[in-house]
């Protein structure tokens, strides 16, 4: 796998950003958060090492999943600005509208719009079970306290904190996550190659769930489109982007995420001392 894979990535959809000052923002993130985002690349970086228990499996994919899939939280925002937009007059009436439908364009392929009705929620779960059968990974106990808390964390910053962090933290979560994705694809593209029986066709579809966020640059442009939103929402409130105020939210993004990430580092490790010792004791 490429070294810094993730943060290469993110840096690439970074330049084409036409505002500069959003573009310094993203950057100093990425930099000053550097640690953190080593924490995520270095998760992917040893999970091709080696095969892992269906036990730890599990625990990625019910963490992971907390991680991800914020159909939720997206529609509880997109219906807070059309709130506003019921509320207010001319012309922002218009704008708040607009930016609600942008935001809302970024659950679009997670509802299966365009695909039969086919959910991100479907696709994930046939992700998991390729790996894991029937085994519960859905349990409570499967999801790793850091990322309950870093779900609850995104649905607040959408659903109850200021329109403004809801959006800001929403297109966040797109341009990082499509640098994570890049990442995840190549990372269990390898796994399965290395550990996995699979044949073409079963590997194609274990992996349809995390390809169909990387193809089509689907991330980039509902990051591109969560812009769209914040511009909209600006114009209809007479508000300028505070762009030190995202820049510290996009930090706190990496750092909370970076927990998760460590935590799940962690499990793999001791996952790796656990055999040694068996064959000490052997
Ligand atoms: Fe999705
Ligand atoms: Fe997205």
């Amino acid at each position: 796998m490429m070294p810094n894979l993730l943060t290469k990535t993110a840096r690439s959809v970074i330049e084409i950003i036409p505002d500069q000052q959003l573009q310094d923002a993203l950057t100093q993130a990425f930099e000053e958060s550097a640690e953190s985002v080593s924490k995520c690349e270095n998760f992917f970086e040893l999970l091709p090492s080696q095969r892992w228990c269906d036990k730890f499996l599990a625990t990625f994919f019910g963490t992971w999943k907390a991680t991800h899939l914020k159909m939720l939280a997206i529609y509880g925002l997109s219906c807070r600005l059309q709130r506003l937009a019921l509320a207010a007059d001319v012309p922002a009436r218009e704008e708040l509208l607009l930016s609600s439908a942008y935001n809302a364009e970024t659950s679009h392929e997670d509802l299966g719009l365009d695909y039969e009705g086919v959910t991100h929620t479907q696709l994930y779960e046939d992700l998991a079970s390729s790996f894991l059968g029937n085994y519960p990974w859905q349990l409570e106990e499967y999801c790793l306290p850091q990322a309950r808390e870093f779900k609850n964390w995104i649905y607040r910053n959408m659903v109850v904190g200021d329109i403004t962090t809801g959006l800001v933290t929403n297109m966040f979560s797109e341009i990082y996550n499509h640098a994570e994705y890049t990442t995840a694809l190549a990372s269990f593209s390898q796994y399965i190659d290395a550990h996995c029986d699979f044949s073409p066709e079963k590997k194609e579809k274990a992996l349809i769930y995390i390809h169909a966020h990387v193809a089509d640059e689907t991330e980039v442009n509902h990051f591109l489109v969560v812009v769209k939103a914040l511009d909209a929402y600006n114009k209809a409130t007479n508000k300028q982007i505070d762009y030190q105020q995202a820049k510290a939210l996009f930090k706190s993004y990496l750092t909370r995420l970076g927990l998760v990430m460590e935590e799940l580092t962690v499990a793999m490790q001791q996952e790796i001392n656990e055999a040694k010792n068996l064959l000490c004791v052997s």
